[in-house]
């Protein structure tokens, strides 16, 4: 007969013959998504304002229904579409909450993001992981391309301009979260600069929410070039190396993780001098990575990004401790941690 611990153990291979399939076809996954992405599953499905069977899809898309079919299998089976069957058991396509995100013009929609990620130049880095972990001094990105990121980003505009999209997609969700989840952290403050803020979304989304703000978006002169004008939001362009425009608070927001300790401490450096040293503050909006390994989706989520910036970056997501090192290093007398519910945390730093 058969001991606890050796049905535990086959458990355990059952579960992980299961598994390991999920990482052998792991790519379809994403593909399907993207797939349904472009073709405006979602939107389509939306526009319609109720369940669509495979034939509507297939009609209102103008597509073949047999490979439309095989894609929304799957993705049915990985809940990203739902299917409800009439009452002679037709089956039809519903949105899930998983495809209310694929939706490309709603609040939340991670449409930019998963753009952004599975394009297919911004992929290629993670297949020189392991030349780099094996001694390759070049980052995976600059294995692939020759260059770093922002200068290559400075000759792909097509790239350039999925980054800008992802980014603002992701301030769209965040900037709310920040307000909403730390009341009282723009109060009484005139002025703020979003060093590296892209096109300016964080801010335009910023400014709505508290409307007594002037803000500056301040980024490389390429990008601030094509940004769009807002009330409220004065672009400037430049190098944060450099010198940044004077403000009451410096928001800094998925910068600092895309660079190594010394240059965060030079960025942080320019951040001080652009605040009053009696009033001013530095908002550092990035992941805080915690050694909880049972702490649930975000951190999973957080160590995927972690991955994708030692692909592309110097930079990495950081622990508290390692963020404490760089903020004390760079003369900061105290600093705040707020977790919100996004991938980010709001790290509030004062001079
Ligand atoms: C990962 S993106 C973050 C964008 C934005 N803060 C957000 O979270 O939506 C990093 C930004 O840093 C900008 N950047 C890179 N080097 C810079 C520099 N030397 N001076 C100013 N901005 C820079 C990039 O152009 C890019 O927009």
């Amino acid at each position: 007969m058969n001991t606890d611990r050796e049905i535990k153990m086959s458990d355990e291979e059952a579960k992980a013959e299961l598994e390991i399939w999920r990482y052998v076809f792991g790519f379809s996954d994403l593909a399907a998504v993207k797939c349904a992405i472009e073709l405006g599953i979602a939107d389509t499905i939306d526009a319609n304002g109720h369940p669509m069977t495979l034939a509507e899809l297939s009609d209102a898309l103008g597509l073949q229904p047999s490979p439309l079919h095989r894609i929304m299998r799957l993705l049915v089976q990985r809940r990203v579409f739902g299917e409800k069957r009439d009452e002679a058991g037709q089956p039809s396509y519903v949105l899930t909450p998983i495809s209310h995100r694929l939706l490309k013009r709603v609040d939340g929609s991670k449409v930019a993001l998963l753009l952004f990620h599975s394009d297919s130049d911004m992929l290629l880095p993670m297949h020189s992981l392991t030349a780099h972990i094996q001694g390759d001094q070049r980052l995976p990105f600059e294995i692939v391309f020759g260059e770093h990121e922002w200068s290559y980003m400075d000759k792909h505009p097509v790239q350039r301009e999925l980054l800008n999209n992802a980014m603002a997609c992701n301030a769209q969700t965040v900037v709310p979260a920040i307000v909403g989840g730390c009341p009282g952290l723009f109060e009484g403050v005139s002025t703020v600069v979003d060093v590296g803020g892209g096109n300016g979304t964080a801010m335009r989304t910023l400014v709505k929410a508290c409307p007594w703000i002037k803000a500056i978006n301040f980024d490389l002169p390429l990008v601030v070039g094509g940004a769009p004008e807002c009330n409220g939001v004065v672009h400037v362009g430049g190098d944060m190396f450099a010198a940044i425009p004077k403000a009451d608070v410096v928001f800094i927001k998925w910068v600092l993780h895309d660079w190594g300790d010394e240059d965060c401490i030079k960025i942080l450096r320019k951040c001080k001098e652009a605040i009053p040293a009696d009033k001013g503050k530095v908002i550092i909006v990035e992941a805080v990575l915690t050694e909880d390994a049972e702490e649930g989706g975000l951190r999973d989520a957080r160590l995927m990004l972690d991955l994708f910036m030692l692909a592309h970056t110097k930079g990495k997501e950081r622990t508290e401790a390692e963020w404490k090192n760089i903020i004390t290093s760079t003369g900061f007398r105290e600093y705040t941690i707020k977790p919100i519910p996004a991938i980010q945390s709001v790290i509030e730093v004062f001079p």
